[in-house]
């Protein structure tokens, strides 16, 4: 009797186990080139016919190596953003890129980025980047400095 408890023991932890083994759900398109023109708004925007996607829905020839005019505004910076409203084959892929020029002293306004995440390059200077936490006694994220090396 106490065999047959361990034995059902041990198969109850393999089918526990057989469970906790998972993978990403297969993707269910290949791409979502976004259609701009769509009235209709989702969570993101809606995908293009298949039959309309084109080569220049995944080229965009952007002078991302080019400096921008940080005089034209208050807060001296100018960014050039690269996304799916500029690159549409972008869409749903959770990419986008930016360039930003401070000139001395600019700044980047607070914003958000829900559910995204950024890197930031450093390519001549100091940036001085700060976090802003739920937790007002969390002085570690308060500073955070990025520098060209
Ligand atoms: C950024 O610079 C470009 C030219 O370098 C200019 O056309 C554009 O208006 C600038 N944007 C801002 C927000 O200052």
């Amino acid at each position: 009797m106490a065999s047959s408890k361990l034995l059902l023991h041990f198969v109850l932890l393999a089918l526990i186990a057989c469970g906790a083994v998972a993978s990403d759900p297969s993707p269910l398109q290949d791409f979502c080139v976004a259609d701009k023109d769509s009235p209709v708004r989702v969570n993101g925007l809606p995908c293009k016919n298949i039959k309309d996607v084109k080569v220049d829905d995944f080229f965009l020839a952007a002078n991302l190596d080019k400096p921008m005019d940080t005089t034209l505004n208050k807060v001296t910076s100018n960014v050039t953003l690269i996304n799916a409203m500029k690159l549409p084959g972008l869409n749903t892929l959770g990419i986008s890129m930016a360039r930003i020029d401070y000139a001395p002293r600019g700044q980047n306004p607070p914003h958000t980025h829900p559910c995204a995440t950024e890197i930031l390059t450093v390519i001549e200077g100091s940036l001085y980047v700060g976090f802003i936490t739920s937790n007002p006694d969390n002085k570690f994220f308060d500073d955070v400095l990025a520098k060209a090396f």
